[in-house]
């Protein structure tokens, strides 16, 4: 209670099936945020000449540029309806705090982001996002915490990591009682609130009477696939459908292909309970690829249980292939995606390739959760061939539970 508002905890605990989603969080999403379009990547098959249709569905379109205000809006909803005045959490690439920051400003709340120290200066466009919505924002490790103190102590130079973000806001919450923590991904309210996006996708294919064979998502904490997927994956598990489930990552931070499924903290400070999650260890270092939104070590605990139960599959790619990806998305549908779902586009055409080769004539879908308008840096270094690939030799990861 003290971390969270009391209705998320709730919603994270909850055996209902669905959970009415607020008058004022509905008339927030209905500005300029949903629904989104479901489009038909026509151009794209013609490009891969391939019989499998492929389809996306728009999150990019938001105001921030991402799936993450279905969350952001909601938590805020909840936050102001408490009666709390002040937001905190971390965002590593700059998605999740631009959406908090937004969805703050909506409801009058007062918004603290800790960003990755080495997003907040490759990424000065989503700083000026958060501060027009009238954040703060700081990068993280800080001065404003014990924690972050401490390891600028030892490193002035200190990098960051979504682990350490976490620890920060975390500690900034417990230090003042007008404020609640809001998490961007990971756990059962952030996805359930996602889960908007699968929603609306199947009442969309309904109407042009096509269901996908396949869905694929990129996987960082997990919420906009699992967003995208479980109202599908609903169909699967009753036995109705055999729908394929891809969970796409970074071969650098590889927590769904390499990781256990153990017991681990969401924080590198050690502050949060314990989570049963497919985990690369809440040390790991995860190196600086553009991909910022998927260096997390851990996954959201119900997408690594149905990973572990064999109802989805995850597979892991390299920088460059992912790169190669989206420029053939840009120039055949227009629009330049997110580095994050770059990985998911990656799937995308190469199952078309096999269609082609089968003649099989598959649906399949993906979430395009964001666009990569504020990540040209990284698109300028892959044009450049500039990008390093990282691939860690051995993973340690500490056990808690055995
Ligand atoms: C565009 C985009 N895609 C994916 C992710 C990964 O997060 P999640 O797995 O929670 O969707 C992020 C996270 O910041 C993101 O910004």
């Amino acid at each position: 209670m003290r971390i969270f508002a009391k209705e998320l905890i709730l919603q994270e605990v909850s055996n209902e099936r669905f959970i009415k989603i607020p008058d004022e969080v509905q008339e927030a999403y209905r500005r300029g945020l949903r629904p989104t379009p479901l489009y038909r990547a026509k151009r794209l098959e013609a490009y891969l000449k391939t019989p499998a249709q492929i389809y996306y569905k728009c999150e990019y379109l938001s105001s921030t540029g991402s799936h993450k205000p279905n969350t952001a809006i909601a938590q805020a909803y909840y936050n102001k309806a408490q009666g709390i005045e002040r937001l905190a959490t971390e965002t590593g690439a700059g998605q999740w705090g631009t959406a908090l920051a937004m969805a703050s400003s909506l409801f009058g709340l007062k918004c603290r982001l800790y960003m990755v120290r080495v997003s907040y200066q490759q990424k000065p466009g989503r700083r000026t996002m958060a501060e027009t919505w009238g954040a703060e924002i700081f990068p993280s490790p800080s001065n404003q915490t014990k924690y972050g103190r401490s390891l600028l102590e030892k490193d002035p130079n200190h990098p960051g990591t979504l682990g350490i973000a976490i620890s920060e806001a975390l500690e900034d919450t417990l230090s003042r009682e007008d404020t609640r923590y809001c998490l961007g991904s990971v756990l059962n309210h952030v996805l359930m609130h996602q889960t908007i996006v699968g929603q609306e996708a199947k009442k969309q294919f309904d109407m042009i009477g096509v269901y996908p064979d396949l869905i694929c998502g990129c996987v960082g904490g997990g919420s906009n696939f699992a967003g995208f997927s479980f109202p599908f994956m609903m169909d699967k598990l009753k036995g109705k459908r055999d729908t394929e489930f891809i969970a796409c990552e970074a071969t650098a931070v590889p927590h769904t292909t390499r990781g256990t499924y153990t017991y681990d903290f969401g924080d590198t400070a050690e502050i949060t309970p314990l989570l049963k999650m497919l985990t690369l260890g809440h040390g790991y270092a995860c190196p600086p690829i553009y991909s910022g939104g998927l260096r997390y070590h851990g996954m959201a605990p119900s997408i690594s249980y149905l990973i572990n139960k064999g109802h989805m599959r995850p597979v892991a790619y390299e920088q460059k292939e992912v790169f190669e990806a989206a420029r053939i998305l840009a120039q055949t549908e227009g629009m330049i995606t997110a580095p994050e779902t770059a990985h998911n586009v990656k799937y995308a055409i190469d199952e078309a390739l096999r269609c082609k080769k089968t003649g099989e004539k598959k649906v399949i879908a993906f979430n395009n959760c964001g666009h990569g308008l504020l990540d040209l840096s990284a698109y300028e270094s892959f044009l450049a061939g500039k990008l390093v690939e990282y691939k860690p030799e051995k993973i340690e990861v500490p056990r808690y539970v055995s």
